[in-house]
């Protein structure tokens, strides 16, 4: 059985007030109990967020990572400090990141092996673009992201990585994929991983992202190879946050 994990990927938005009204909405939150939850705060609140969230379980994330551990790259921030700020999960190759900051399939592959270098889960985000999609080639472009990432990993590094499948053309757009047009590439993705290992493909965790709202929630969660959600502007809400972790049992 995979644990469902619903985490809020605050991307630049987000304050102290925020930090504060998520605290003390899950310390009074009954949540499922097979279920892991993050928040993704920008990186100058991972230190208050772990202050505020410290008594309940969820689990602190980053939106990103430098490759290197150390060194001369100023207005970087890298895994070992993350891991130092009590960081559990870090997402790696997000389409913003992809698209805004120009970062490549290698790129993204050595931000994936430094969060592994230091213990913290790498969620690795694929999607197509929507030109992509319409000229069908949304399976050769989400696997090829997938296979650049994972072929060269060793079995057991593999197994600690968590899959995001956020299709471009429904983040902050409003339009969410359909349930069965995600599940048909969230099963590809799996059946991809099952020719490494089937065992291990069972396990891994598969989230989808991409207007996840606490209305949509339920039926995409209910998907069988919907492991969770990477979710964005409805995790600035708190209301609308934990509405979606409920949503998934
Ligand atoms: P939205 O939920 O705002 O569409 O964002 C999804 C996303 O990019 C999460 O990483």
């Amino acid at each position: 059985m995979r644990t469902p994990l619903i985490a809020g990927n605050w991307k630049m938005n987000g304050s102290h007030a925020l930090v504060d009204a998520f605290g003390r909405a899950f310390a009074d939150a009954a949540l499922p109990e097979s279920l892991d939850v993050a928040v993704l705060p920008p990186f100058p609140y991972l230190d208050a967020a772990r202050r505020a969230l410290a008594d309940v379980s969820v689990q602190l994330g980053a939106q990103t990572l430098n490759p290197s551990h150390a060194g001369a790259h100023t207005g970087e921030v890298s895994g070992r400090m993350l891991k130092e700020f009590g960081v559990g999960y870090v997402l790696v190759g997000h389409s913003e990141r992809r698209a805004l900051y120009r970062e490549t399939d290698d790129e993204v592959y050595d931000r994936l092996l430094a969060a592994l270098d230091v213990g913290i889960q790498p969620i690795l985000c694929v999607g197509e673009t929507l030109e992509e999609r319409d000229a069908g080639h949304t399976f050769d472009v989400v696997l090829r992201q997938v296979g650049h990432a994972l072929a060269p990993l060793e079995p057991e590094q593999r197994a600690r990585v968590t899959i995001a499948y956020e299709p471009v053309w429904a983040i902050g757009t409003g339009r969410t994929a359909t349930p069965e047009q995600a599940q048909d590439v969230m099963a590809a993705i799996r059946e991809y991983q099952s020719g490494f290992d089937p065992d291990l493909a069972q396990a891994m965790r598969l989230l989808y992202g991409g207007s996840m709202s606490a209305a949509n929630a339920a039926e995409l969660l209910a998907q069988p190879d919907i492991d969770g959600g990477l979710v964005g502007g409805a995790s600035l809400k708190v209301d609308d946050f934990l509405a979606i972790c409920h949503s998934a049992r």
